[in-house]
Formats: C-alpha cells, sequence, structure tokens
C-alpha cells in the first residue's frame, strides 16, 4: 500500500520518507555494520513492536555472520533511588563477552534506549552499539550516542514502515508525518 496520504484515527499523514528510500539507509546501514563487526559474530536485538521491519529489512543486507533476538522493553519508574528503570522482556541469550547491537526504529527522547543500555551493561557484555532507523536529535533528552544513525528527521511524529500511531500504521511500506491540517 503506497498513497500521498493517509488518515489514522483523528490525524492525517502525508508522504514523508519512500521505501525505496528507506531501504537504501537501511543498506548502508548494514554495510557499515558489516565493515566494523567482521568475526566479531555481533548480536542484534530488535525492540519490539517498532523495529521489526527495520530489523528484517536490515539483518538481509547483512554480510557477516551474525545472531538476532527480539526484545520487549517495559520501563517505569523505580520508588526507589534508582530512578528509570528498563526491564527487557524476553532476552534469553547470555551477552556477557557478546558484541551487542540494539535496532530501534526511532529514538526521541532516548529515554527508551539510555534505559536499556544501562541495564545491558550490567551484563558484561563486550561492547553496546545503537543503531537506530530514524533519529530526532531536536527531542534528545539523554545522554545517549547513536553509532549507527539512518536518519536524522525533524521533531514530526512519523508512522509506517513498522511504525505506529496509537497501534495503527505499522503495516505502511513509507514512512508519513503528520501534517498540521
Ligand atoms: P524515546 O524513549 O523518547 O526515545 O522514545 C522512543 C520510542 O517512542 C520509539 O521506540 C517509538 O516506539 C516511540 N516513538 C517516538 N517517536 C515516534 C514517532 O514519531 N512515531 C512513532 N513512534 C514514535
Ligand atoms: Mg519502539
Amino acid at each position: 500500500m503506497s498513497q500521498h496520504h493517509v488518515k489514522i484515527h483523528d490525524k492525517t499523514f502525508q508522504i514523508y520518507i519512500s521505501e525505496r528510500q528507506i531501504l537504501q539507509t537501511v543498506e548502508v546501514l548494514a554495510a557499515r555494520i558489516s565493515h566494523d563487526y567482521k568475526h566479531k559474530r555481533p548480536l542484534f536485538l530488535a525492540v519490539l513492536n517498532g523495529a521489526f521491519m527495520f530489523a528484517s529489512d536490515l539483518l538481509k543486507e547483512v554480510s557477516i555472520n551474525c545472531e538476532i533476538s527480539f526484545v520487549k522493553l517495559s520501563s517505569y519508574e523505580d520508588m526507589g533511588s534508582t530512578g528509570h528503570v528498563t526491564e527487557v522482556i524476553g532476552l534469553k541469550e547470555d551477552i556477557s563477552q557478546r558484541h551487542v547491537i540494539i535496532l530501534e526504529d526511532i529514538v526521541d527522547s532516548g529515554r527508551t534506549l539510555y534505559g536499556l543500555q544501562n541495564t545491558l551493561a550490567d551484563m558484561y557484555p563486550a561492547s553496546v552499539e545503537i543503531a537506530a532507523l530514524l533519529v530526532k536529535p531536536d527531542a534528545l533528552q539523554h545522554p545517549l550516542q547513536v553509532k549507527y544513525t539512518g536518519r536524522s528527521i525533524p521533531n514530526d511524529f512519523v508512522v509506517g514502515y513498522g511504525l505506529d500511531y496509537n497501534g495503527l500504521g505499522r503495516n505502511l511500506r513509507d514512512l508519513y508525518k503528520v501534517t498540521d491540517l
């Protein structure tokens, strides 16, 4: 499905980044990762739900030995002194001494991945890096280093290619951004 405008719930979205452009971006990321992680057998951790399409297309372009696991995150404020806590659900692999690459659809405030990075750091990985299809630099509020950024975008709400607006829109092949209308 590919169209210029889509209506989802109460909002109208307009075409923003085409599937073809997305796939070009994904190819570039996969080539960089394949180069950097040769002989390291990285373990990709794809963050559900949003990153499923990105993870699928990226893996097909990665040319080195690699593994992938899919995780769900649940974050909450700890009442104690720790503050923000991210619980990782579904991680069965032992990540100690592994080179981990987090796959995320979009980084907004950075809160989700900052919490995830902290949680993973306690599991003695050899390294942890982030590959995000989209980053909104103006929205970033946490000291997050995104090593592999597909595209930086303005602070607009986007849907499609796995990203949703209240549950809908993930099936769109292209990326759409909300219109002011
Ligand atoms: P953060 O923790 O503020 O960086 O938020 C990241 C998460 O918020 C992403 O994994 C998405 O699920 C969601 N998100 C942020 N911006 C958008 C957007 O523009 N469209 C759809 N989901 C978004
Ligand atoms: Mg997400």
